[in-house]
């Protein structure tokens, strides 16, 4: 059995219904799970709500709720927009559940057993949207004089008594950490941010809060609650059953992959991991850091009035395309820009003109010229050729998914579909119907196996429209892995089985170009 896996994204504040960069790090999460299980790992995947902290306490307050029923509904629109948009998640996890908070005191207790924790009074600025300490080196100064965060957040100046973590204890461990393993944190980029955040000194972290009580408590200490992301962070560990030496726990710690936005890389390659070695647990293998999704190249806000619902954009190109684009379009990683167009265009263009017309081709002429039956017949060099390139595709696409560059990914495996799509009109199987069919014959089958392999290929992230596809080619629910790609024994039992082509329904239609395009 290959190693178990284990991924996760950040967990969300619920202070408001989920926006497209919600979908979009949990699509790239969903195909790195499900593309994970492809390959026959046993993969633990946890998304969830983070509710915690004065940011929710305020929004509640000024919506005129209580927090908890801030949460509880809008923790039930995440919910909602991932079964949407087919996210295969283990776990959902919410940080007010019981078993969180008991997490989250246990980590305490052990950073406090290491002497990590003291009692002192804190004294900066922090930004309420950030969730943040920021050092007074690291703010600007906004148009109206006014303090702002690197991230352009405010900032307000606050004193109180506060537990401090020992975190200035953890610059040289965290520095050979980063030395050690290149690849703890990623795209290189974020690696060299951290590492000069960290070469210039790190002070002693303030880690509960006494001004206001939605938290979660500090054992022994009940005026305080703990700084929301103390907490937050934690929930990687409380969905395996922490502080329980669970068999969970055991099989998926330490986490294979922290996947989360580029803005709080800072939170998990520096606080997270020096919070796990002082409570002596061991580190995640890897965090990486992806870019901002663009509206038209801005950033989405209300003062734009550009805000879209990603399940308006759901519902109006489909899960798949969606999702298709996402991975497609953007260099993972880096920021991307998305439009309705370029949805459209990119999905008809790969999906419905090639990949789509392929399949379908493929499909209705075994159906039309043979009857839809299936056979087994001698290649000529050319299929060879083809299969080969196919396989070689496939082999790049599995090696670019596995560093999360899946654009280049699927660049790799639609140059295979176009390959296959000339093969089609070079061999002009039309043609051989009369003159040569147990040519014909040889050439749809090629291209059914050719299908077949692109299509279990390109199945964690396009699932729904896959299974539709290899439904249609016989193809049982459990052997759609990549176990099945590079042999042809799953065909030769179908011809065995006599297995027959029906008339083909096609599973990625054209989409229509939005009319109207909004300024
Ligand atoms: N809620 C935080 C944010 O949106 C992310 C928390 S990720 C966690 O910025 F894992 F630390 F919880």
């Amino acid at each position: 059995m290959a190693d178990p896996y284990y991924i996760t994204t950040a967990i969300h504040y619920p202070n408001g219904k989920p926006h497209i960069g919600h979908a979009y790090e949990t699509i790239a999460a969903d195909v790195m799970a499900r593309f994970q299980r492809a390959k026959g790992r046993e993969v633990r995947f946890q998304t969830g709500t983070d509710e915690h902290g004065l940011k929710m306490a305020q929004k509640a307050r000024d919506l005129g709720v209580t927090p908890r029923q801030l949460c509880d509904e809008m923790s039930g629109y995440f919910r909602i927009l991932f079964d949407i948009l087919d996210i295969s998640y283990d776990n959902f996890i919410r940080t007010t559940e019981d078993r969180h908070h008991a997490a989250s005191q246990a980590i305490w207790q052990a950073m406090e057993a290491s002497g990590d924790l003291y009692l002192d009074r804190y004294e900066g600025w922090y930004s309420i949207r950030d969730e943040a300490y920021y050092d007074e080196s690291e703010l600007t100064d906004g148009e109206g004089g006014e303090k702002l965060s690197p991230q352009g957040t405010p900032v307000e100046w606050t004193v109180e008594e506060s537990w401090f973590f020992r975190l200035s204890k953890y610059q040289e461990p965290l520095l050979a950490l980063y030395r050690d393993n290149p690849d703890f944190i990623r795209p290189a980029s974020r690696r060299n941010e951290v590492q000069r955040f960290v070469e210039g000194g790190l002070r002693d972290l303030s880690v509960s809060r006494t001004s206001f009580d939605w938290g979660v408590k500090v054992p022994g200490a009940d005026e305080h609650v703990m700084y929301v992301w103390v907490d937050a962070l934690t929930n990687y560990l409380t969905g395996l059953g922490y502080p329980e030496k669970t068999p969970d726990f055991e099989k998926f710690w330490p986490a294979d992959l922290h996947l989360i936005g580029k803005d709080i890389v800072r939170f998990h390659a520096v606080y997270w991991p020096a919070f796990l070695m002082s409570a002596g647990l061991p580190l995640p293998r890897q965090v990486y850091g992806h870019g901002f999704l663009l509206n038209r190249g801005q950033k989405e806000s209300k003062s734009l009035g550009n805000v879209t619902d990603p399940v308006e954009l759901a519902e109006k190109f489909g899960v798949d395309p969606l999702r298709y684009f996402l991975l497609r379009e953007i260099a993972f990683g880096q920021d991307g820009s998305y439009s309705p167009e370029a949805i459209v265009t990119r999905a008809n263009a790969e999906l419905a003109n090639s990949f789509g017309n392929l399949a379908q081709r493929t499909l209705s002429m075994i159906f039309k010229n043979v009857d839809g039956v299936l056979s087994v017949a001698s290649k000529d060099d050319a299929d060879v050729a083809l299969e080969t390139s196919v396989a070689d595709a496939i082999t790049e696409l599995q090696d670019r998914f596995e560093r999360l560059a899946f654009s280049e990914g699927l660049e790799a495996w639609m140059r295979a579909v176009f390959a296959c799509n000339q093969y089609v009109d070079e061999m002009a199987p039309w043609a051989l119907r009369k003159t040569d069919p147990d040519r014909m014959a040889a050439v749809l089958m090629t291209l059914f196996r050719c299908v077949h392999d692109l299509a279990i290929a390109v199945r964690p992230v396009v699932p729904g429209s896959i299974d539709r596809l290899l439904d249609q080619m016989g193809i049982e629910a459990d052997a759609r892995g990549y176990g099945a790609l590079g042999s042809s024994d799953w065909f030769d039992t179908l011809v065995a089985d006599g297995f027959r082509v029906d008339k083909p329904v096609g599973v990625f239609p054209r989409l229509e170009m939005p009319e109207e395009t909004p300024a």
